[in-house]
């Protein structure tokens, strides 16, 4: 008998990732999960007979590769209202499946085998590995808390001849701060005389806290000539599960980002696009609204933590916290996490996970996309401590 092929891995230091593994660990031990970045709430009412509409209408075959046109027009609609510039919708903006395909998608359109890709540390975690499968070379730059902002001198400091793209990603999972106009023109200062791309992942472009809004590397008129931004339905609905997402870039860039897309998925959900143009369309209150909802679980969640020993760090965006386990523990982020899912029945994600160095910290994200009694008992479990 011969034995089974082994191939050699292509990603040999990746294994399941931590959000499956905390998952898994909550359900085993009941623990109230506040890992894993989705809501315990269903989307919108509106959206939902939406799609048992466009089933019903026989809208069940694949959908045009770059989206179907009303999604795409009514999200170059959307980029018009918020930054004050209308991508073409023919040209310039394309349907993916989730922020995760057109992330990759990017990727592998611009990454040749040598290429420098910089990202920022702590970074999501889809990043790296399409870099490395485009053969490229990630250079992580390292943000400090508790602001981690940014240096821009050190950043252009680690510029090279070979940096080919940059990957940002504001607000930011997992720290919840956010970049500022001036970040982007920092941006384009240090790479305007330079060949180089960015990939601007804006997935909670409506959960922004800041008061003058989301800053967007649409509304840099000189940076969007370079620049592919990613955003997705699924945070903005709470429906993470249906994985639609899409990319705004020019179209010089859309056309390469398409010509992997058409190979990776080809096509997008049909009734679920059809869908979700008529909420873009009819309800656009619900994104407009979405900071409000959002920070009123944010602020509930942090008054109920106000008597635990855990120090919040601030929160300007996205739907999670970091929490200083400091005055609690000595363990190290990964076992604070597993014990906090054992003995405490609440689960955290361990802030290390998203850096690739060593990261000595006693920091966890908590995620409040949750219901209020969700919230609360997990507040009350977590000020016992
Ligand atoms: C920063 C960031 N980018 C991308 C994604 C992936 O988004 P999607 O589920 O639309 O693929 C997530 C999901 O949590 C995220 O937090």
């Amino acid at each position: 008998m011969s034995a089974a092929l082994i191939p050699d891995s292509k990603l040999p230091s990746l294994g399941t990732t931590i959000f499956t593994q905390m998952s898994a660990l909550a359900q085993q031990h009941q623990a109230i999960n506040l890992s894993q970045g989705f809501p315990d709430f269903d989307g919108p009412d509106y959206l939902q007979q939406r799609l048992a509409y466009h089933v019903s209408q026989g809208a069940n075959q694949y959908a045009p590769m770059t989206g179907v046109a009303p999604l795409r027009q009514a999200i170059a609609e959307k980029t018009h209202a918020l930054y004050g510039w209308r991508p073409d919708a023919e040209s310039e903006v394309t349907v993916t499946a989730g922020a995760t395909e057109a992330l990759f998608a990017a990727i592998a359109a611009l990454v040749r085998p040598g290429d420098e890709v910089i990202c920022f540390d702590p970074s999501y975690d889809s990043y790296a590995p399409a870099v490395t499968l485009a053969g490229g070379r990630l250079k992580r730059i390292a943000l400090q808390p508790p602001t981690f902002r940014v240096d821009w001198s050190q950043f252009a400091a680690s510029l090279s001849d070979r940096t080919r793209l940059v990957i940002l990603n504001t607000p930011h999972n997992p720290s919840a701060t956010v970049w500022q106009k001036a970040d982007f023109e920092q941006l384009w200062q240090a790479i305007a005389a330079r060949h180089i791309f960015v990939l601007s992942d804006e997935i909670y472009e409506h959960i922004c806290f800041a008061s003058d809004g989301h800053a967007s590397v649409l509304a840099h008129p000189s940076l969007r000539q370079r620049a592919i931004a990613v955003s997705s339905f699924g945070k903005t609905f709470h429906m993470t599960g249906w994985k639609v997402g899409y990319c705004v870039a020019p179209a010089a860039l859309s056309a390469e980002v398409r010509k992997v897309h058409q190979y990776l998925t080809f096509s997008v959900n049909t009734p679920a696009q059809f869908a979700i143009a008529d909420m873009l369309r009819e309800q656009p209150q619900h994104w407009r609204e979405l900071p409000d909802f959002y920070r009123a679980k944010r602020d509930r969640f942090i008054n109920a933590l106000a008597d635990s020993r855990f120090e919040i760090l601030p929160c300007e965006g996205t739907y999670f916290l970091l929490a200083d386990y400091r005055a609690i523990s000595d363990l190290d982020d990964v076992s604070f996490c597993r014990w906090l899912t054992e003995h405490v029945g609440v689960a955290a994600i361990p802030l290390s996970v998203f850096c690739a160095e060593p990261f000595p910290n006693t920091l966890i994200r908590l995620c409040f996309a949750k219901q209020e009694d969700t919230l609360d008992a997990a507040a009350e479990r977590l000020c016992r401590l």
